[in-house]
């Protein structure tokens, strides 16, 4: 078993290579995965923020005109007249979008839990009521309405609603029970797939920035292999990087502690990245 305290490990006598390695990625193993997963985290609600101000700035002063239609040119079925039942089903989608994402970074915030665990509680209870509205609404939406892309996109994001109601059931349940490291991994997997539609346009304005253009999807109908690809990615993806990260915390491996937060360091500039390019092409023009 490895020892900080062991002279070997802290290099005053030579120790084999592997060795001292292992005594570095004893020593900032923890602290380096702490940093990095707290580094994605401010990086993701900043830009879950811009997605925010967006939705306020373009959806909600629009709305706030009258000028319903205004939303029919980025959502081809925002805004039908005489369907009073359908648009206050988008009203409401748009509206709580601001509720989840603000909520749910709240919710997230160790400072905020420490100082003030009755808001955790409240804020928790409507942030759970907003998403399950969100994804069932979200489902009317795409069945009922008719949305962007093909049918695999409406079946993963289908899926994404699937997951958001299991899950928040998940750590509701587990928060009841007082089982407060379940209820954490549950709520950070409910954070994730929450924001499965917020990663969904990072990972495509990245995507479009780097190739230069619209590669592995047609931009008119809005489908193609790599749309597909990405409609599943946008939960697949978060959840996995999030069952490593939480294996590395609980494990006993400072190496592999180093080797995620190196990962994770790394997606935080990916998706700092993202962030720039949506909010680039999509959001701040809108505004
Ligand atoms: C819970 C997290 C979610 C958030 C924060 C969210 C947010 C949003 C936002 C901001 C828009 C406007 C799109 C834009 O201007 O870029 C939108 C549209 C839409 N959302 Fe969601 N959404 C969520 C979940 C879902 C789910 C789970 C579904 C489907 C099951 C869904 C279905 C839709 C549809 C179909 C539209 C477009 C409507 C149209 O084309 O007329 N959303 N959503």
């Amino acid at each position: 078993m490895t020892n900080a305290s062991s002279p070997v490990l802290q290099g005053s006598l030579r120790a084999p290579p592997g060795v001292a390695l292992g005594g570095f990625a004893d020593r900032i193993g923890a602290p380096a995965l702490k940093a990095a997963a707290t580094s994605w985290f401010v990086v993701a609600v900043l830009g879950q923020l811009l997605f925010v101000a967006y939705v306020i700035g373009f959806y909600g002063r629009a709305a706030l005109q009258g000028r319903f239609e205004a939303w029919n040119k980025v959502l081809p079925h925002g805004y039908v007249a005489g369907d009073t039942f359908g648009n206050l089903v988008v009203s409401l989608h748009l509206a709580f979008a601001t509720v989840v994402i603000v909520g749910g970074a709240l919710q997230l915030m160790p400072a905020v839990r420490r100082v003030a665990p009755a808001f955790h509680r409240w804020n928790g209870r409507i942030y759970l009521a907003s998403v399950l509205l969100m994804s069932v609404g979200g489902l009317v939406m795409v069945w009922t309405r008719g949305t962007v892309g093909d049918l695999s996109q409406h079946v993963a994001i289908s899926i994404n609603a699937l997951l958001i109601i299991a899950f928040a059931g998940m750590a509701f349940r587990h928060a009841l029970a007082r089982r407060i490291d379940l209820h954490r991994r549950w709520a950070l997997r409910l954070f994730l797939v929450v924001g499965g539609v917020w990663f969904f346009r990072i990972g495509l304005m990245a995507w479009i920035v780097v190739n230069r253009g619209p590669v592995g999807f047609d931009p008119k109908t809005f489908a193609g292999p790599f749309l597909t690809f990405l409609a599943f990615a946008q939960y697949v993806l978060p959840l996995a990087v999030l069952e490593l990260y939480l294996r590395a915390q609980a494990g006993r491996g400072s190496l592999q502690r180093v080797a995620v937060a190196g990962g994770l360091f790394a997606l935080t500039l990916l998706t700092a990245g993202g962030i720039v390019a949506a909010s680039m092409i999509m959001w701040l023009p809108r505004l």
